[in-house]
């Protein structure tokens, strides 16, 4: 790959990482590269079939990679207690968590717990998998170097261009009627945002990062289970415009490098960057004026922690 952030990853071994979704796309791209400078990589996908599948590209390109499963469906809570807990028997550190998996632009559907598909995948289930695996996170980072243990989650500059203008809907967060596909996935990715961002308040010893991973072909046209399988079901135009968003731009091994670049660059520092948003290949860049705001982000915060309690999930 020869790029910026491929020259700048240290050598891992030792370290323990989690990538959710990391079987497929920009996750894939941010495992094997992750897992070719020794980490030891925990996949975290809703299937173990596609996760051999992945572990055989991953070991064809690199023998000594260690890479290994850990189930997870985001949008079912007791998947994702279960896979804290699964992680926990295996474990005691962790270095780095990507909080990377996420569905885009699905028709209207709710998660095991009702919450809608978007907030509850992309949102949500990563806020109670992180919140679960804080206390490891923390207890690493504590015997570790200063601003190498992270959390990263990846939103999108749709956090800025599609979500409401007035930030989180905290009195509809499934945003049923009266809102697109386009505004609930754009709604999604500004959570994402804010939850670095409030993460980096209450975990000073945790480097936490969002980010734009930019515009990365990560499936075909005529994929049905990927990211691009909502915005085409849902807006059949975007079927049309697909090829010319992605004129140029580069497939989920290259793409995945501003993931990478946040996973793991030295340049990157707890003191001066925790809760930055990443614009490839590691820009510090201001989010949108309400992916800035430090109210929102406690509020969501407090406004999650309840909706878990309130289904059993603490
Ligand atoms: N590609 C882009 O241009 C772009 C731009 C901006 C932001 N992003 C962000 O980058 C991230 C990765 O996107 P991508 O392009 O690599 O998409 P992708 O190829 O469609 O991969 C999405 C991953 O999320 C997983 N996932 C979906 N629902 C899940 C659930 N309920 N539980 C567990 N895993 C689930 C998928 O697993 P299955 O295989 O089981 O479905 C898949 O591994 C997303 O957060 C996306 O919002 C991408």
């Amino acid at each position: 790959m020869g790029d910026l952030s491929q020259e700048s990853l240290p050598d891992l071994t030792g370290k323990v990482v989690i990538v959710t979704g990391g079987h497929t796309g920009l996750g894939f791209g941010t495992s094997i590269e992750l897992a070719k400078h020794g980490a030891r990589v925990y996949i975290a996908s809703r299937s173990a079939a596609k996760f051999k599948s992945a572990e055989r590209d991953i070991t064809f390109e690199c023998p000594e990679a260690d890479v290994r499963f850990l189930a997870l469906n985001l949008a079912d809570l007791n998947s994702v207690r279960e896979a804290a807990k699964c992680f926990a028997t295996q474990e005691t550190s962790l270095h780095l968590l990507v909080n990377n998996a996420g569905v885009m632009c699905l028709p209207y559907e709710e998660t095991e717990e009702g919450f809608e598909m978007q907030i509850g995948v992309n949102f949500i289930g990563h806020f109670l998998l992180t919140k679960l695996l804080l206390p490891m996170l923390q207890m690493t980072a504590e015997k570790s170097v200063k601003g190498s243990v992270r959390i990263v989650n990846v939103s999108s500059d749709g956090h800025a261009k599609l979500a409401p203008e007035e930030g989180i809907i905290f009195s509809d967060m499934n945003m049923k009627d009266n809102f697109s596909v386009w505004a609930r996935y754009g709604h999604s990715k500004l959570a994402n945002v804010l939850h670095s961002k409030e993460l980096a308040k209450r975990y000073p010893d945790i480097l936490a990062l969002s980010l734009h991973p930019g515009t990365v072909k990560t499936s075909t046209l005529t994929a049905l289970r990927n990211l691009s399988a909502g915005p085409i079901s849902s807006t059949p135009l975007y079927r049309l415009i697909k090829p010319i968003v992605e004129l140029g731009a580069p497939g989920p091994r290259k793409g995945a490098a501003n993931i990478l670049f946040a996973a793991a660059s030295p340049k990157l520092k707890l003191e001066s960057d925790s809760g930055a948003y990443l614009l490839p290949i590691g820009k510090v860049s201001a989010p949108s004026k309400t992916g800035s705001d430090a109210r929102m982000a406690e509020d969501l915060w407090e406004w999650t922690v309840k909706a878990l309690i309130s289904r059993g999930y603490e």
